[in-house]
């Protein structure tokens, strides 16, 4: 098997900017990659009256200045005895460079006139641009660029868009771009395409784009099948999603953009001015609050989890969501007329798990929720023990606000999780009372697990499965603690409970709990133990 280095086109270029022909060292015959042959075509020349190599300084693979017999032997001990790589500019690089140390030697044929060096490919044109367009292979005909507005792409934040790269190769190479393969770095060309911003896209902690940080790992390929035959084009795009991590934020972005070809040209550099402007989806907030009316006062939250919490045997509260419109844009607006002021049209509630009402659960809440008079973008909802309630535990509320306008990206979202307080003694200590008697008891409780305890206080209970190594867990589990507070994964009565305990990352072992019941417990109860755990397991 002749091991073949991707090199490009590692025939001898002739001089680009830096100075000097630029070829590919060891690739002593010129050919498209660096294998067996070159160092055959060095001992040919030497000493068999072959062929000059096309370019001399590529044939002196130790770059000492000389083409001898050791040159042969380095392009073979490279390829085959794990040996040295050749000098800069080496093999493996992505394009051909010039030399960098100074010799007599140099990249024309040799004396007795070997082939001349190929012309200068042509480099490629590049179209760069903005598009409202699904991502690359996707309904490419489609595609419209962003509104143009003296000289500025504009779009709303929050917006998605495809960033557009479009390359035409040279007529006489044919040749088109190749992007770097992630999973096979020794294919495509890490320098084949350059896309950068000037300003962040995202928060760069959060995976977002620093300013000036290459953007081509994120884009894909496509070649257009329906150009001209004679040239080659091909497309690259990026889609920038309204939510994702390289979303941008308001301001004036400058993109630019360069394509090297496979023949190492490189084309023109491309740019293009982007302005974001605060989008048009209100920004939306939620709190709860005592009543009757809401007034705007958010209830104190728990300092330990930073959401909202309520006791179960409260009286009840509100349940508050405003829509607030973001700062007005600094453009005037297209034909989608926004109402007058921050008047949210539309809102929706959805709840997991579902509060329980009088008519069964209900997890859809937006049409119970009524308009504040005193505050048009107020919405609120009164909830009841004795009727419309939460369940025990963490409730994860998603909310929508819109304008009314017909873009998905015109609606404010937020999450929201709303506890009511699970208690040990009265919410957890009976489940424990009535599934796991008679096994985890004394005489001989299972396991040595004692959660069963007539007549001791529930501290006692508390004390055997907080914090406490269980038993069954390999030593390198996930879960090593029967109840690890606020971490219901690193939990393994939680494990146990949901059914999860024999997943490789858990590494526990025996049946779901409780034992006499297949199915485990029901699902209202194991929410709240997950929720008491996840609340951090505390004994009041
Ligand atoms: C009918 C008997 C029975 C009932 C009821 C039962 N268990 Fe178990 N439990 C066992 C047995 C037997 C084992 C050990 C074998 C196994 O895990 O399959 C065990 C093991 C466990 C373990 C692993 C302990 C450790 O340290 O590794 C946990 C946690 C557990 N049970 C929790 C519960 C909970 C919580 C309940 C009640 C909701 C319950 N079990 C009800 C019989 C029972």
């Amino acid at each position: 098997m002749a091991l073949v280095l991707p090199v490009a086109l590692a025939a001898a270029l002739p001089a680009g900017e830096g100075g000097g022909a630029r070829f590919v060292r060891g690739n002593a015959n010129g050919d498209l990659g660096l294998d067996v042959s070159d160092g055959v075509s060095i001992f040919n020349f030497l000493f068999a009256g072959g062929d000059a190599p096309p370019c001399r300084d590529a044939a002196d693979a130790d770059d000492d200045g000389r083409i001898i017999i050791t040159d042969g032997i380095f392009v073979l001990n490279f390829l085959f005895l794990g040996g040295e790589r050749p000098p800069p500019p080496s093999p493996g690089a992505p394009c051909p460079g010039a030399d960098p140390t100074p010799d007599l030697l140099d990249c024309a044929g040799g004396e007795d006139g070997g082939p001349e060096p190929p012309e200068p490919p042509e480099p490629p044109g590049l179209v760069f641009y903005p598009a409202q367009a699904n991502a690359p292979g996707v309904g490419a005909r489609s595609r419209r660029p962003l509104p143009l507005d003296s000289g500025e792409y504009r779009i709303e934040a929050g917006h998605s868009f495809v960033l557009l790269v479009r390359a035409q190769s040279s007529p006489v190479t044919r040749a088109g771009f190749t992007l770097a393969a992630p999973g096979a770095p020794l294919e495509g060309n890490p320098a084949a395409l350059r896309v950068t911003a000037d300003g962040p896209l995202g928060d760069p902690a959060q995976g977002g784009a620093a300013p000036g940080t290459n953007l081509a790992p994120w884009f894909f390929r496509e070649v257009d099948p329906w150009s001209d035959p004679i040239y080659l084009v091909e497309e690259a795009g990026l889609r920038v999603a309204g939510g994702g991590p390289l979303a941008p934020g308001p301001g004036l972005y400058r993109f630019t953009a360069q394509v090297i070809d496979d023949a190492c040209a490189p084309s023109p550099e491309r740019s293009f001015a982007l302005r974001v402007v605060p989008s048009r989806a209100p920004e939306v907030f939620a709190w709860i609050e005592g009543g009757p009316e809401p007034a705007g006062a958010p209830a104190p939250h728990d300092p330990a989890s930073g959401n909202a919490r309520v006791e179960a045997e409260s009286s009840g509260f509100l349940l508050v969501v405003e829509g607030f419109a973001q700062e007005e844009a600094t453009v005037p607006r297209a034909a989608v007329a926004a109402p007058p002021g921050p008047v949210p049209a539309a809102l929706r509630v959805t709840a997991v798990p579902p509060f329980s009402g009088p008519e069964g659960p209900r997890g859809d809440l937006g049409a119970l929720f009524a308009r504040d008079p005193a505050a048009p973008a107020r919405f609120f909802l009164r909830a009841e023990p004795t009727g419309l309630f939460p369940a025990l535990g963490d409730t994860a509320l998603a909310l929508e606000l819109d304008l009314g306008a017909a873009l998905a990206e015109d609606v404010g979202r937020a999450t929201f999780t709303l506890e009511v307080r699970v208690s040990f003694p009265r919410d957890i200590r009976p489940i424990f009372n009535q599934s796991c008697g008679g096994c985890h008891e004394e005489p001989d409780p299972f396991e040595g697990l004692e959660l069963v305890a007539p007549g001791e206080p529930a501290l006692h209970v508390w004390r055997n499965v907080v914090n406490v190594y269980a038993a069954e867990p390999e030593i390198d589990s996930s879960a090593p603690f029967v109840v690890r507070p606020l971490f219901p994964e690193e939990s393994y009565l939680w494990h146990k409970l949901a059914g999860t305990h024999l997943d490789p990352a858990v590494g526990g072992e025996g049946v779901r709990m409780p034992l006499d019941a297949p199915d485990g417990l029901p699902g209202e109860m194991l929410h709240r133990v997950r929720s008491w755990i996840a609340e951090g397991a505390g004994v009041d």
